[in-house]
């Protein structure tokens, strides 16, 4: 086996403006990626537009960001970038599914906000585990047992605090790491700080020297928060964590550069390596010696005079090297990776070798689907497929024109194995019965887009007032649901023929599940 540093793949999940962003430019600063601030924030743009050219610019920029390799204290570490704001959209939780594990972001002013709960759910799915970091502690904060609490209530997970702030915003004096017992200074009006620390409650503490360095009060208040979370705090359990039942807590400052390099360092010693997936001929480890890996994304070209598109493969197991030959499995096609793409920050790198945990980009002439698995050598197995999830926008959709009824089809499929839409089809004759879901309103501007520019189709797109789809397990028929009374829902099949109801609202889902008890309905779906 060759040797290379080992790898922590994981993405940071947050609601928009909580400072992922902000953090994600210190870690790759840390890392040497970067030389200077505001390098990746570039790719943002807040303003909502269907301007073709903003979509594109948007999309251009979010290729070459998707993933960032960085490497620190002898380990190469690669950050998923979760598309955020107005281009949230499928793409954002499938990422999570590439991921070994996540870092989840909450403004301390605002605690856990809509978008951090839809993804923390995609991330407990999968078990994964999940680091906490609470930002913003330079500003005025909430209670920190309150925001503990609502990652228990809230989220349903249990918190190990690593350390603990002491004051905020204005009083801010820094945090107190619990197993190194030292206080980690915040300086104000250091705009980039570099780590200073005092020993505190134990024998080489000097007690006078803290006291006078934060204040008493705020050193009787640590004295006495210390002592709580040791008595009454979850205590720390890497085993818990792994499974994600237990989130490892930190407090900090990403705008400051407060925090940020401890909690790396802590991550780096806690979080897991690359993990085994199981495939349908048994468990691959990453160890073993054959490349095999997933598709998890795909990325098209929005320039409709360059059709190719970029697929995401997730390296499951073995080392890559450039032009090697492996089997696309659902195919049965062996195909040559000659011009594997690694990204980092905003430049896009040919690579030559990567390992299990690492993402590279394919050139894909269109043979690519979501969840494709591919495999060095002739053993040919593949991954459990990456799954559908409950779009949050339906559509009724058809073409303009009838007679381009065949084009209008060809679109709706191949958009929808790329992933870029999924599409669910009603009993109603002909052309009617498509209904487009998606995640993120820029998907529905990208499908009409895509359309038009790639197979030559205006589409009509008629909103319905469904947010939720919910596949129904097992094999029961349309007939055996009792839905037939309420209207806030109707019965679809998706893509694969499996029957799904979509839903109005929580409300509705409910109702459903009061009616139909025998029945389990589930927000994902497994190819
Ligand atoms: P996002 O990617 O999660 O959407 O968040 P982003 O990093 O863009 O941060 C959102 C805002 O929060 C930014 O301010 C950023 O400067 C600020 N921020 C991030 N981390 C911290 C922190 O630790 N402390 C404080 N006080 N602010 C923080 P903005 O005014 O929206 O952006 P800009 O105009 O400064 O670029």
């Amino acid at each position: 086996m060759s040797t290379h540093e080992p790898r922590k793949t994981f993405a940071i999940i947050s609601h928009p403006d909580a400072g992922k962003t902000t953090l994600t430019e210190k870690l790759l600063y840390f890392g040497g990626a970067i030389h200077t601030a505001g390098m990746v924030k570039s790719r943002k743009s807040k303003a909502a537009t269907s301007d073709w050219m903003e979509i594109e610019k948007q999309r251009g920029i979010s290729v070459t960001s998707s993933v960032m390799q960085f490497n620190y204290n002898g380990y190469a570490i690669n950050i998923l970038d979760t598309p955020g704001h107005q281009d949230f959209s499928e793409d954002t939780y499938r990422t999570l599914t590439a991921a070994d594990s996540a870092v989840m972001l909450i403004d301390a002013a605002k605690g856990i906000e809509p978008q951090t709960i839809k993804l923390f759910e995609v991330c407990r799915m999968r078990g994964i585990p999940i680091f906490t970091f609470i930002n913003k502690m330079d500003r005025d904060a909430r209670d920190p047992l309150a925001l503990l609490e609502d990652l228990e209530e809230v989220l349903g997970i249990r918190s190990c605090p690593m350390n603990w702030p002491i004051g905020s915003g204005v009083d801010f004096q820094g945090v107190y790491d619990r197993e190194k017992q030292q206080v980690e200074v915040f300086r104000k009006g250091e705009a980039e700080h570099s780590r200073s620390f005092m020993p505190v409650f134990s024998e080489d503490a000097d007690e006078a020297a803290v006291r006078a360095r934060i204040g008493d009060t705020l050193y009787e208040k640590l004295e006495e928060d210390a002592e709580l979370l040791d008595i009454a705090g979850d205590p720390f359990d890497q085993e818990k964590i792994n499974s994600g039942k237990l989130t490892p807590v930190f407090f900090g400052s990403a705008l400051t550069n407060f925090g940020v390099q401890s909690f790396l360092e802590y991550f780096l010693r806690l979080a897991p390596g690359p993990a085994p997936r199981m495939s349908d001929k048994g468990q691959v480890v990453p160890e073993s010696s054959k490349l095999s890996g997933f598709i998890f994304k795909i990325q098209a070209n929005m320039n409709p005079a360059h059709r190719d598109r970029i697929a995401f493969l997730r390296i499951v197991s073995g080392t890559f090297t450039r032009g090697m030959s492996v089997q696309h499995v659902r195919t049965g096609k062996k195909i040559k990776l000659s011009q594997p793409q690694q990204f980092l920050a905003q430049d896009r790198n040919i690579i030559e070798d990567a390992y299990a945990g690492d993402i590279i980009g394919l050139f894909d002439p269109g043979i690519f689907g979501i969840g494709d698995t591919l495999v060095e050598g002739n053993q040919a197995y593949s991954f459990a497929g990456v799954p559908h999830f409950s779009p949050e926008i339906f559509a009724r959709v058809r073409a303009k024109d009838a007679m381009k009824y065949k084009q209008f089809h060809k679109g709706m499929q191949q958009l929808s194995e790329e992933g870029a839409v999924q599409y669910f089809t009603t009993a109603a004759p002909g052309a009617e019965n498509m209904i487009l879901g998606v995640v993120g309103q820029l998907q529905l501007e990208v499908f009409e887009y895509r359309m038009r520019a790639e197979y030559g189709v205006e589409v009509e797109i008629q909103p319905l007032g469904y947010s939720l789809a919910r596949w129904v397990k097992g094999d029961k028929k349309e007939h055996e649901l009792n839905l037939i009374q309420y209207g806030g829902s109707l019965t679809v099949k998706d893509r694969a023929g499996r029957l799904v109801v979509l839903l109005e609202n929580e409300f509705a889902e409910r109702w459903a599940q009061e009616k139909n008890p025998d029945v389990e309905f589930v927000s994902t779906s497994y190819e």
